[in-house]
């Protein structure tokens, strides 16, 4: 049996169901049973009947699987697959600014650890942040960790009066705005498509500013025939799929997240083979982590 039939075969065997994100590379994106971006995934999870989740993506991304889903058995394609983002502010700091500004709302990016969801009062992605903040009751947010992302929602919101922090995605932030208007001069023709974790710079060149998914449906509804794409590469499978007809370009070489590409086949298939590495958290972080997790899935109704 091939690799592939092997996988359905475990599957099957194992009841379980595999997730992917859009980054991953297009042979993992080709097994999976669901592929979407971070909200997508995350609500999807709570509507699974299998008992078991194999994650292909990074770890935040299981372990708010996990957090929604306690019942369930989640496993990382790729333990080591992480997000440096979600380790870029800590509690302390969370609480000195509770401290001096006692009516904060602490908003979480997803990007973030369990522990770190655990402190604040809502999460929110890509996708659905400036749905959420404008919903908030407070006037005052605390915008944790993605400082780019963050800059975005408050250009959304003036009314609001933002705090932020300086996190940041690698992979967004080295899409520069010099190599963006040389893409721009090398293919007029294109609209740019970007992912709000870039800096206000390559947005402000931007035709369209949205998550994964968003980016896809765009291109997807669009007449245009030529796209730049300012986020990481793996993109490209699902706008292919969906869009034979269609040209799309990088912005340069960097666009690539080592952490989302260290999955692969061979992984996919020792995950569901052993089914480990599990996600495992502790109860009372579960609980509190819980939390700010739903409120974003409430709030995403509205
Ligand atoms: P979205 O899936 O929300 O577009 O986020 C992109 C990302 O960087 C995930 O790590
Ligand atoms: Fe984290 Fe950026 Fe990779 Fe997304 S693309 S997982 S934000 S490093």
């Amino acid at each position: 049996m091939d690799q592939i039939e092997t996988i359905k075969q475990l599957k099957k065997e194992k009841n379980a169901v595999i997730l992917a994100h859009y980054y991953v590379d297009g042979e993992v994106q080709a097994i999976a049973d669901y592929v979407g971006d971070s909200y997508y995934l995350s609500k999807l999870a709570t509507t699974l009947p299998e008992d078991v989740i194999i994650f292909c993506g990074v770890q935040f991304m299981g372990e708010s699987a996990k957090i929604l889903n306690p019942e369930k058995t989640v496993i990382m394609a790729d333990e080591y697959a992480d997000c440096p983002m979600a380790h870029m502010v800590d509690t302390d700091t969370i609480a000195a600014v509770r401290k001096e500004h006692p009516d904060v709302c602490v908003v979480c990016y997803v990007n973030s650890t369990a522990q770190i969801k655990s402190c604040s009062d809502v999460c929110v992605t890509s996708s659905n942040a400036i749905r959420i903040v404008r919903a908030l009751p407070e006037k005052k947010i605390f915008f944790i960790p993605d400082n780019n992302l963050g800059r975005y929602v408050a250009s959304q919101i003036p009314e609001k009066e933002f705090i932020f922090h300086d996190g940041y995605c690698h992979v967004h932030k080295s899409i520069h705005k010099d190599e963006l208007i040389q893409a721009k001069e090398a293919h007029p023709e294109a609209l740019v498509l970007t992912h709000p974790e870039c800096t206000s710079d390559v947005l402000e060149l931007s035709d369209f500013i949205g998550s994964t998914s968003e980016i896809i449906d765009y291109a997807t509804a669009s007449e245009n025939k030529t796209f730049i794409i300012c986020t990481e590469m793996g993109i490209f499978y699902e706008l292919g799929q969906k869009n034979p007809d269609k040209k799309f370009y990088s912005v340069g070489h960097r666009q690539f997240c080592p952490n989302m590409k260290r999955i692969n086949l061979d992984k996919v298939l020792k995950a569901l083979k052993q089914l480990s590495p599990e996600v495992r958290l502790d109860k009372e972080l579960a609980e509190k982590s819980n939390l700010p997790l739903r409120r974003m899935l409430e709030l995403a109704k509205s």
